[in-house]
């Protein structure tokens, strides 16, 4: 034998993995992350509450990937985690659509699927985590109707129309100011994207001399809409509300003057994480899990937000 010490390493090593088990030692679990984009504060911080929980958790490995916006890549990245025989995938998927069929292949192949955030089409996952939009948007326009006292112009900045979460904060939005005197003169959809909302704004600006408030499927796209305000030197006439509320996102516009409110949209990161120990350890978990929401105002910002009830 030319490598006699290679022989005796592998023969431990595999005899430390054969004994594991029966030695009560717990066994190891590896998790594959595929996240649509980091482009975003917001999805910095999911990954950071997934890291954190699964950190507390020295059996769990998650292998984290980022899609950078591309539907393909984001589906390749699920094909890859198949292949590579993880235990779980979490997905927060860009797009439904094309999401669908890579996430119910790995389902079909029995790997445990969370998907969060926004949703593929379908029921082929084992569970789903996330804010419901539609009460979001709902909530929005119910606040919003109550601030202008009924009447006035709306621009909607629209997140990406493909994803779920665009579809119901427009839908909400739409119910929650069903019967007031409230217009939407203006609307667009941003992609989620600050420099898109900008951009669009500008084009509102530019038709409209009365807008009473700016209202955005996210906080980037209200922050965007207003730096275009400003740039015409018209930030003061009107209002900006949006969604997500992180700390040093949403919830400091608020506290600096920018923005109306923020509505809360949790990450649901931690949420992931337990949702995962469970299904890995056999326990049935529901197929719908609902993440409560507040909004954040200049008023209630020290004391917490205020959770949302309609
Ligand atoms: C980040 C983001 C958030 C938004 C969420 C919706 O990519 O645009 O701002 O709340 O996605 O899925």
């Amino acid at each position: 034998m030319r490598h006699p010490h290679r022989f005796i390493l592998l023969t431990v090593l595999l005899a430390t993995i054969i004994a594991l088990p029966a030695s009560g030692q717990q066994r190891r679990w590896t998790i594959g992350m595929s996240q649509c984009n980091l482009g975003e504060p917001w999805r910095v911080q999911m990954n950071a509450d997934i890291k954190k929980a699964a950190d507390a958790h020295p059996e769990l490995t998650v292998i984290f990937k980022d899609a950078q916006n591309d539907n393909l890549r984001q589906g390749a990245h699920v094909d890859e985690f198949v292949r590579a025989g993880v235990d779980l995938i979490i997905i927060s998927p860009k797009e439904a659509a094309p999401l669908t069929p890579p996430v119910r292949a790995a389902f079909k192949k029995g790997i445990p699927v969370i998907v969060l955030d926004r949703r593929v089409l379908g029921n082929d996952y084992t569970c789903f985590i996330g804010a419901d939009n539609k009460r979001i948007g709902r909530a929005a326009g119910a606040w919003i109707a109550k601030l202008l006292g009924g009447k006035g112009t709306i621009v909607e900045l629209k997140g990406l129309m493909t994803s779920t979460p665009g579809q119901d904060r427009n839908a909400g939005f739409r119910e929650g100011i069903k019967g007031s005197g409230l217009q939407i003169i203006f609307e667009a959809d941003m992609k989620w994207l600050e420099p898109n909302a900008r951009r669009e704004m500008e084009s509102a600006l530019a038709r409209f001399p009365a807008i009473d408030l700016v209202y955005a499927h996210n906080d980037p796209g209200a922050h965007g809409a207003y730096l275009a305000a400003r740039a015409a030197g018209r930030e003061k006439s009107m209002k900006f509300v949006g969604i997500d509320a992180l700390p040093h996102e949403g919830q400091m516009y608020v506290k600096q003057g920018l923005l109306a409110a923020s509505f809360e949209y949790p990450t649901g990161g931690r949420e992931a994480i337990e949702n995962a120990l469970l299904i890995l350890a056999g326990t049935a978990v529901p197929r719908e899990i609902t993440l409560r929401s507040r909004v954040f105002t200049k008023d209630n910002l020290a004391t917490g937000g205020e959770w949302l009830s309609n």
